[in-house]
């Protein structure tokens, strides 16, 4: 089964065919980084046009790249959320135009799930497990039953992991997207020069986090947290904010695994590009972790296309009163519901 596959959640446009999960035929993507840079941060409305601009011409190059024509697709992936509404609204229309003039069934993906699937594209990975998104809008920690099946165990409070690394590379002027940039500038910092508190929570909150404290730390109260001898730069600042900000997720982890007895691990969104993230966890001796390959970490269509198989049989298919919503993932939480 051949399912071209569009996300449109947030500031890139991406368009995939994935054959049966994980055959990936192409995976293409058009990034707005160059429009949004000047902002430090995805301007909306921006987002929304751009997608608008670049949709036909990228499904236009998937199907010419994978050598194939629209009649001999199976059917339309679509995230629908959560994401920016103006953003999810072009990819949304669009899959619901090329339904109507195809005749093809659509299947709406959440872009959470999808990004929980990710390592499933060059993988296998036993259920049930124990999966972290960690990417510019989200920090969640869920336990995967099946394809489509999650219970979310711990969320962020406030900002999301990916956005703190954004806020505090943007108040520095390190530049945008600020994941990269401190993650670069970190492997040149010097170990313990600054140490920034590590957020844990406790209680009805151990399995939460909290970001907006550290980052408030980073941008105004550095001069706190240096150690004598040491030297304000940019590495170090960067080296000090990665390790606290890193470090609840790995500590919440093992916690988890240690409680429930679950071993395998994931780890997706555009955070888990992070290097002091991929070591943490890939070298960990508590438990067994898995990423997708990088070009399947950040937002990807691949990762939308592959779950779509698997819940094709489960879900039936959508019709055109599909809707959209930037609404997260809450508890107890199934993908989508059997009508
Ligand atoms: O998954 P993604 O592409 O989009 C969302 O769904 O949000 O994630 C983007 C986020 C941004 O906040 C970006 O700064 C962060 O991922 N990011 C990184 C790295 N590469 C991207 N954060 C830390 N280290 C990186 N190497
Ligand atoms: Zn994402």
């Amino acid at each position: 089964m051949k399912i071209l596959a569009i996300d449109t959640s947030c500031d890139d446009t991406s368009v995939a065919i994935v054959e049966n999960g994980n055959n990936v035929l192409v995976s293409l993507l058009s990034s707005q980084v160059e429009f949004h840079k000047d902002f430090q941060g995805v301007v909306p409305e921006i987002a929304a046009r751009k997608h608008l601009e670049a949709i036909f011409f990228l499904i236009d190059e998937a199907l010419n790249c994978a050598n194939i024509k629209m009649y001999s697709i199976d059917a339309i992936a679509i995230t629908n959320r959560p994401g920016l509404i103006g953003s999810l609204l072009v990819g949304v229309g669009v899959a619901k135009g090329i339904s109507f003039a195809t005749g093809k069934p659509i299947i709406a993906v959440d872009h959470i799930a999808a990004h929980i699937y990710s390592p499933h594209l060059t993988q296998n990975i036993e259920f049930p497990y124990i999966a972290s998104v960690v990417s510019g809008g989200h920090t969640i920690i869920t336990k995967v039953y099946a394809h489509g099946q999650y219970e979310v165990i711990g969320t962020t409070l406030d900002d999301a992991i990916g956005e703190s690394y954004d806020k505090v590379s943007k108040h520095l002027n390190l530049g945008y997207p600020g994941g990269p940039i401190i993650d670069k500038l970190a492997q040149s910092g010097e170990e313990g020069a600054i140490k920034y508190p590590i957020i844990l929570l406790s209680g009805a909150d151990e399995y939460n986090f909290s970001y907006s404290g550290l980052k408030t730390a980073c941008i105004y109260n550095t001069d706190k947290y240096l150690q004598k001898g040491f030297e304000k730069t940019n590495e170090n600042i960067a080296l000090g904010f990665q390790i606290s900000a890193i470090e609840p997720l790995y500590v919440k982890i093992k916690k988890y695994s240690e409680f429930s007895g679950i071993k395998n691990v994931t780890l997706s969104g555009g955070v888990a590009c992070n290097s002091y993230l991929r070591s943490l966890f890939l070298g960990s001796s508590d438990f067994k972790a898995y990423v997708p390959e990088m070009k399947y970490t950040t937002d990807n269509a691949a990762m939308v296309g592959g779950l779509a198989y698997h819940l094709k049989d489960e879900a039936q298919y959508d019709d055109f009163t599909l809707d959209c919503s930037s609404r997260v993932l809450k508890k107890q939480y199934t993908l989508k519901k059997k009508k």
